[in-house]
């Protein structure tokens, strides 16, 4: 009969489609189409108020049937399609558990930081507290009440880069001395200030337009050039290996007086020569002496009550000869082939 095939047709051609549904939407679009409100299928429900009582029970319940067919085969369909998209991704983002991890590259400690934190950590040892000053000093700090008026001869020896008439970089440390005394108006003083220092010198293996040094000052009643030595000697031998010593040789800062250049017996041959020594058996080290009574005075100490000493290490210098590194230029460079050097060490 003629409703009945249009039933059978309906569905055959409703299953087929829904077969080949490839994604949700495309159930979605077949099941109003299908079973929606101007489906066929609603078309032949509507058609059937025309038929003998009879015959509207067979068809009605076949329409019913075959609805409930569509919407299941829809439901199969779509489960189908759900774990499709489950099984694509388990493929697809599978993480491979035994792939090699990814390497970092480690950086280390920069040679000069590593000198730092060790002199440091020796003198914090000896009751010293770390101190700090600006690179760019006044004129007056740097010089003047260093004992080094305008126009004196040590100028010289330390051209800077000028900001302005008063403000230059400064050229050592020792004005953490001035700021250090000003600071403590009269107390004892011993202190440690590591940092940047700027000359107008031309880079070279042992030049740097910029350098670091450490500058020791101890400030206190009765202190002698024996405290300095003993200071120094025992810094050396922690720093550098028990075995080695150290010698003064007289020298000229103006801001200490008597003033010693420090030598250490060399490190690699104890002093019976070799390259690293010049030949000489010793390696310059350090420059130092007994704080000049004009400074503690400009300072507002009383030379005649307290006395100190000061001392000015080269970071660089210090840790070229520990490794042994014969170009200053190798610590500004950033090359990772020199720096990896020190991994490890750390
Ligand atoms: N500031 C001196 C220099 O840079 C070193 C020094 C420091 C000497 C303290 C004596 C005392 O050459």
């Amino acid at each position: 009969m003629k409703e009945e095939e249009q039933l059978q047709l309906i569905e055959k051609d409703a299953l087929s489609k829904v077969n080949e549904a490839k994604n949700q939407n495309d159930l979605n679009d077949l099941r109003s189409f299908y079973t929606g409100k101007k489906s066929p299928l609603s078309d032949i429900l509507k058609m059937m108020a025309n038929l003998a009582i009879e015959q509207k029970k067979i068809i009605g319940k076949k329409a019913n049937e075959v609805k409930t067919r569509i919407e299941e085969s829809i439901n199969a369909r779509r489960k189908e399609l759900e774990e499709a998209a489950i099984n694509y991704r388990l493929q697809n983002e599978r993480i491979d558990v035994s792939l090699p991890g990814k390497t970092f590259k480690v950086g280390t400690m920069h040679p000069l930081t590593r000198t730092i934190e060790e002199v440091e950590e020796i003198f914090m040892g000896m009751g010293y507290s770390i101190a700090d000053g600006p690179e760019v000093e006044i004129d007056k700090f740097n010089f003047e009440m260093l004992n080094v008026p305008k126009g004196h001869p040590a100028r010289d020896m330390q051209d800077s880069f000028y900001i302005t008439e008063n403000y230059l970089m400064r050229t050592q440390t020792s004005p953490v001395q001035v700021r250090t005394l000003l600071k403590k108006k009269g107390e004892p003083v011993k202190i440690l200030a590591p940092g940047k220092v700027y000359r107008r010198d031309d880079d070279d293996a042992t030049h740097s337009h910029q350098f670091m040094q450490f500058e020791g000052l101890v400030v206190d009643k009765n202190i002698t050039m024996s405290d300095l030595k003993g200071t120094l000697e025992l810094f050396v031998k922690k720093m550098f290996g028990s075995s080695l010593k150290i010698r003064f040789k007289p020298s000229y800062f103006p801001f200490t007086e008597p003033s010693v250049e420090v030598d250490v017996s060399c490190f690699k041959c104890g002093g019976s020569g070799c390259p690293i020594c010049k030949h000489s058996g010793w390696i310059e080290l350090l420059g130092a002496g007994m704080v000049h009574p004009n400074v503690l005075r400009e300072a507002g100490y009383d030379p005649e009550v307290y006395q100190g000493f000061a001392f000015g290490i080269g970071i660089e210098r210090a840790t070229m000869m520990r490794h042994g590194i014969d170009d200053i230029r190798n610590f500004y460079l950033n090359d990772q082939r020199f720096l990896n050097q020190f991994k490890g060490e750390n």
